[in-house]
């Protein structure tokens, strides 16, 4: 059904629901494109993943929502819980406008941090044309409500020189804040006129009175006018700064000091439908979540009462000279039933004995002298409806051709380069409804949005063209992050 059938008498969720009413929002809207074990809205609109914090034992991810339906509008922070990784809940919704605060018109992206035992957040308020940091801290262990700072906001104007644009004064917006030698460092997603994207430093004694420091890193302009969302990490031998430039999430690998960021590499975090990533940082290692953006139009959005999902956790790091990204290891808790093949392929298609529309799929591929491998999944029996993911010596190209039936779906190809890695190419796909997240290398990562809309589109096939290859595939279908049914374990109120 759409978001009018689910939501009754035109009523809009922004007030607090329990778990259990999401969790029937949730259940209601079902259809073959909708992820099991992606983090999903329970109805309506997600963009940006926030506030992530482990806390009370539990991980908590909050992401950009939009309560009154599937498009962006006026955010709020919807919310998601998880002992595990695994397994998520709904949680009420967290955060709010406030009619007359500087955040009236959208609670916007922030991040969280734990301040001496109270969980507090840092987020961008919108009003009018201005948009400025918020702060709010947890009033309830569960994190489930946040009593805002009253002299919101904590910046009350971006430094000089920043972009502006059609709707606002300054772009000005999105926050990654750490502590260290006495004091929170927090940087500030913006541009600056004429030059390029920029991340602006501040400092704080206490997160209220904020000194600003300066640009952490100002873009030639090759990479974008406006760097959203900048998140800095500490990869051990090198720092890393990701920022998100409305097209793609560009990241710079080199050395955080003396108050500047030196970059001296620059790539890509994923060749697909994936933004504005955050991270949630433990004590031995980091979680990255990104946003996959949809790929098919609003009616069809509006149509299937949902919008957006988040990327599997994953971890960066960096090992011999490289970025590598790897999913969160404690999603093998999601694994069911279990398939290993290995394939010499010659030019006969070969349809495995796999099939699903949640699977995960790691396959060693050995190209031998052919031209190129193929990989097909959510493929129907009659070869209709189908998404080869092709992989050749120097390319993998994810086709959107034949994915769906549905019109109103993006169709072009997405391409990610794969000529200098070595030895045989590991790819893991994970197909969850309409994500395709593939990780190759461990080093690697392209994230598509494809839509099968026939029922029957679970099947897997592997083809070799141009000679022969071989193939070493494990596959398992994977379980589901939400437990809808009346035994939701946890105690709800
Ligand atoms: C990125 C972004 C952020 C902003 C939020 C608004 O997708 O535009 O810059 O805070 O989304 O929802």
């Amino acid at each position: 059904g759409n978001v009018l059938d689910v939501l009754a008498d035109g009523e809009v969720p922004s007030r607090p629901h329990s778990g259990g009413e999401l969790a029937a929002f949730r259940e209601r809207i079902a259809e073959p494109a909708r992820p099991a074990y992606h983090l999903t809205p329970p109805a309506n609109w997600l963009n940006d993943p926030n506030g992530l914090i482990r806390w009370n034992g539990r991980y908590h991810v909050f992401y950009q929502y939009n309560p009154a339906g599937p498009m962006h509008g006026t955010i709020h922070w919807g919310h998601a819980t998880s002992e595990d990784l695994v397994h998520w809940e709904d949680e009420p919704v967290a955060l709010s406008p406030s009619p007359d605060g500087p955040d009236r018109d959208g609670c916007w992206s922030g991040c969280a941090i734990d301040d001496g035992g109270t969980a507090t957040i840092l987020y961008t308020g919108g009003r009018g044309p201005v948009q400025l940091p918020c702060r709010a801290t947890a009033t309830d262990p569960e994190l489930r409500t946040w009593a805002k700072d009253p002299d919101n906001p904590v910046i009350d104007e971006a430094p000089e020189d920043v972009v502006g644009s059609e709707h606002w004064e300054a772009e000005f917006r999105d926050h990654c804040i750490w502590y260290a030698d006495g004091l929170w460092h927090h940087l500030i997603g913006s541009g600056i006129t004429d030059a390029g994207g920029a991340v602006f430093y501040y400092t704080s004694p206490d997160l209220r009175e904020w000194e600003y420091v300066g640009p952490l890193l100002v873009g030639d302009g090759e990479t974008g006018a406006m760097w959203e969302c900048p998140e800095l990490l500490d990869l051990g031998d090198r720092d890393l700064l990701h920022v998100s430039n409305y097209e793609e999430v560009v990241y710079f690998l080199g050395e955080f000091t003396d108050n500047e960021f030196h970059p001296d590499e620059r790539g890509l975090l994923d060749y697909g439908d994936f933004y504005a990533p955050q991270s949630l940082f433990e004590d031995d290692r980091s979680l990255t979540w990104g946003w996959l953006t949809e790929a098919r139009d609003e009616s069809a959005q509006w149509d299937a009462g949902w919008s957006g999902a988040l990327s599997l956790p994953r971890e960066l790091t960096y090992e011999d000279g490289h970025l590598r990204q790897r999913p969160a290891p404690d999603l093998e808790g999601l694994r069911e039933a279990h398939t290993r093949r290995e394939v010499d392929l010659e030019a006969e298609a070969y349809r495995l004995d796999v099939d699903g529309r949640h699977l995960e799929l790691d396959a060693t591929i050995h190209i031998g002298d052919a031209v190129e491998i193929e990989l097909a999944v959510l493929e129907s029996p009659d070869g209709v409806e189908r998404t080869p993911i092709r992989v050749t010596d120097g390319e993998l190209v994810v086709e959107r051709e034949t994915s769906s039936l549905d019109e109103r779906v993006t169709t072009t190809p997405q391409r990610m380069p794969i000529d200098d890695l070595e030895g045989p190419i590991e790819l893991r796909a994970f197909v969850d409804g309409s994500v395709l997240e593939l990780f190759v290398n461990e080093r690697r990562c392209l994230t598509s949005r494809v839509y099968p809309t026939r029922e029957d589109s679970v099947g897997v096939s592997l083809a070799a063209h141009g000679g022969s290859a071989r193939v070493e595939l494990d596959a398992w279908t994977l379980g589901s992050a939400w437990d809808t049914g009346a035994t939701a374990g946890r105690k709800r109120d």
